[in-house]
């Protein structure tokens, strides 16, 4: 089973993880560091608190999203210790989390106080995490070089990590399935939603990002945020991008799917996504992302040639007129992780160009990606078109026909291995 191979990988995951932290403390001159789990804030004027994630290096090591005011130190040559905290609390549980093989690695205590502990000898130490949770906790206070490096220590992924991350898209797309067969027996966006939740069984709220479920009209709003609980009269497309998060790690899955009757947005579904596949395939190490992102605008423009979407220019001068941008506005993907949009993908910023691209590294072995072309139909995109010079290249009829589908994106989660690309998501895709 592949819970057991996740478990066995994990403490090899912690070693790999003490050496990295080891030599980010070095380089910066630290002894120890204290790393705040966090804790939901409450709403403004409010006693109800926000559903609680937990911090991106916290969840790194333990996979524990669920924890607030934990902390956990770390020093070189010593096992790190976990403080948990155990409230004696009549209002909520304290869950007790199940014995595994990762806690011979971790040293854990249980508390009752929510601030930082008091730490023996911690020499000169660092505590990285949400400010607001730091109050009265001794040390430097998130010192910017040290984050630097500690989030550099999440880029190039350890195999407990990756097979995480394999198991969020396998559980991922059971939702997905889910959500196909609901929308073709004519679901609402909001029945859509329950059957993702259902098939995950993962509460929306501890989800990687709030699902993106968008029917018609609504699946060209790029993170469109609502559950219609209608279904409209002529369900003619839908777009779901959802994830699901497995011991922390997350998946990140768009599928569009064209409504009966659809042929020509179908047509559009089955064109991106070849370009999507192809794309898929150029991951690799000493891949330029930002090389796999201008590929996607040439093969996007591709596709609204043959589509007859946009005609008598070549595919290099719509991308150069800026065309393609106003069909796909996104970037290419992102780094994932922890966090679905994971960090320190930007050392140097996006090109002109592509000003919401998120990664503009070039690609190693261990880096997980997402590849996730889009074409959408945005009237306040499109609408300039229309009316700009170029509006004679442009099919404002078939603009019209199919904005009515909203738009399409298509994405994939990938890791960069030795020999090139590992397609987690069609990986999972046939096995599910
Ligand atoms: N689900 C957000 C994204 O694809 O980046
Ligand atoms: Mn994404
Ligand atoms: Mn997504």
């Amino acid at each position: 089973m592949f819970k057991q191979s996740v478990l066995t990988l994990q403490p090899e995951h912690l070693s790999e993880l003490q050496v990295r932290y080891e030599q980010a403390l070095a380089d910066n001159g630290y002894d120890s560091l204290l790393i705040a789990s966090g804790a939901a804030p409450y709403r403004y004027g409010d006693d109800q608190a926000w559903h609680f994630q937990g911090y991106g290096p916290f969840v790194h090591w333990t996979g524990l999203t669920g924890q607030e005011h934990a902390w956990l130190w770390i020093r070189a040559g010593e096992k790190p210790v976990l403080w948990l905290y155990q409230p004696i609390d009549f209002w909520h549980a304290s869950p007790t989390l199940p014995e595994e093989p990762w806690q011979q690695c971790i040293e854990l205590r249980g508390r009752q106080e929510t601030g930082a502990p008091e730490l023996e000898s911690p020499g000169r130490l660092a505590v990285l995490g949400d400010p607001a949770c730091l109050d009265g906790a001794p040390g430097d206070h998130n010192p910017m070089g040290l984050v630097r490096a500690i989030e550099e220590t999440r880029v190039r992924k350890t195999d407990y990590e990756i097979e995480c991350l394999s198991v969020a898209n396998r559980l991922a797309l059971q939702g997905h399935r889910a959500a196909r067969e609901a929308f073709l027996a004519g679901e609402s966006e909001f029945g859509i939603s329950l059957a993702y939740q259902q098939a995950t069984q993962q509460r929306e709220a501890d989800a990687p990002y709030h699902s993106i479920i968008g029917l018609n009209e609504h699946a060209g709003t790029l993170h469109y945020q609502y559950y219609d609980t209608r279904t409209p009269a002529r369900p003619r497309s839908l777009l779901i991008d959802a994830g699901v998060r497995f011991r922390g790690y997350c998946s990140d899955i768009t599928r569009t799917i064209p409504g009966p009757g659809e042929g020509r947005f179908s047509a559009l579904v089955h064109g991106l996504e070849s370009i999507q596949r192809r794309l898929c395939d150029m991951v690799g190490p000493g891949v330029d992302y930002i090389d796999i992102h201008r590929k996607a605008h040439l093969g996007v423009a591709a596709l609204l040639s043959a589509s007859g979407l946009v005609s008598g220019m070549s595919d290099e001068s719509m991308v150069e007129a800026g065309i393609t941008r106003a069909f796909f506005p996104h970037g290419i993907g992102h780094y994932l992780g922890v966090q679905v949009h994971d960090v320190a993908g930007k050392p140097t910023p996006a090109p002109v160009e592509a000003p919401f691209l998120r990664l503009t590294r070039k690609l190693e072995k261990g880096m997980v990606v997402t590849i996730e072309p889009g074409l959408y139909f945005i009237p306040s995109l499109l609408q300039p078109l229309l009316e700009g010079r170029l509006a004679t290249h442009v099919n404002g009829r078939l603009i019209e026909e199919l904005g009515g589908c909203g738009g399409i994106r298509i994405e994939d989660n990938v890791a960069v291995m030795a020999g090139g690309a590992r397609n987690l998501t069609r990986e999972a895709e046939r096995q599910v």
